[in-house]
């Protein structure tokens, strides 16, 4: 994959491993919520919370994984759940803390190597953390760990990039303009990327000035997990895979899956 000029240094240190993802959030860290604020959460839940539920969803306990700015947690706390959240990205999380305060117990964590909170009825990793993940051990790893903080009957709920994600918001660019910014961007790939494939793009940041400002231009880079290679690391890891749900941008649950043009796949487990 190409990475443009200037970020070789980043490319270098971008190898399973390395804390690229944790660079890359620290870096987008103060315009993450302006970039996404279309993000509809209560459409995306009003969708997965009724799965959970027919799956026997019971209890109040959440531990988000990968939390960012607090996003995926924030409409779980207006409804009364006891939350939990890791990042691996100390200002992705100040800013989480910024929105909640006491309210939720917030704690950096890599979910590589995630520690055991607790009991929780429901962990979940939303929004495309888990391809930040770049080997199927560093999946092993991270499955394993959400599995030790389940709770008997507990829930666990991920979603990935599918193939048509990396084909076309990996291979385009893409560019918002807000809060005085100019937010760009820039995939590396192609309309040819291949399962299983790393893909990047680069982010930049530009004030009306011309000036790069507070952002430092950087890379994400991310993995596709084909759906039987996720179906055998979760049985690899002691985990059952209850439902297997694929989406576009309408948030629409789907079933069967088709990576070609729906944007997410959703799994829903719980332990074997
Ligand atoms: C696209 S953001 C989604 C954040 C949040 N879940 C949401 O829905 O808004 C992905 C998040 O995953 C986090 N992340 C990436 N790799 C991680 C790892 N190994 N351990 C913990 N968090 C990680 C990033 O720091 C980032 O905050």
């Amino acid at each position: 994959m190409n990475v443009g000029p200037g970020l070789e240094g980043v490319q270098a240190a971008a190898e399973p491993g390395s804390e690229w993802a944790e660079r890359a959030y620290e870096a987008i860290a103060p315009v993450y919520d302006d970039f996404t604020a279309h993000h509809n959460y209560e459409l995306w839940l009003g969708e997965l919370l009724p799965q959970l539920r027919r799956h026997g969803l019971s209890g109040r306990r959440l531990l988000d994984v990968g939390c960012g700015t607090g996003k995926s947690f924030l409409p779980m706390l207006a409804r009364g759940w006891d939350v939990t959240a890791c990042d691996i990205s100390p200002s992705m999380l100040e800013l989480a803390r910024d929105k909640a305060g006491d309210a939720a117990k917030l704690s950096v964590a890599d979910m590589r190597e995630l520690p055991v909170f607790g009991e929780f009825d429901l962990v979940w990793a939303l929004d495309d953390a888990v391809n930040y993940l770049l080997s199927a051990q560093e999946l092993h790893d991270a499955l394993s760990g959400m599995r030790a903080n389940l709770a008997p009957g507990g829930l666990l709920l991920f979603d990935l990039n599918t193939l048509q994600t990396y084909r076309t918001f990996f291979a385009d660019t893409e560019t918002v303009e807000r809060g005085g910014r100019r937010l760009v961007w820039r995939g590396q790939g192609s309309s040819e990327v291949a399962p299983g494939s790393v893909c990047e793009a680069r982010f930049e940041a530009e004030a009306p000035d011309g000036e790069t400002g507070d952002v430092e231009t950087h890379v994400h880079r991310q993995r596709h997990f084909p759906e039987a290679e996720v179906l055998n690391t979760l049985t690899a890891t002691g985990l059952e895979c209850l439902d297997v749900f694929g989406h576009g941008h309408d948030a629409v649950l789907k079933q069967p899956l088709d990576e070609l043009t729906h944007s997410k796949v959703i799994y829903i487990a719980r332990r074997a």
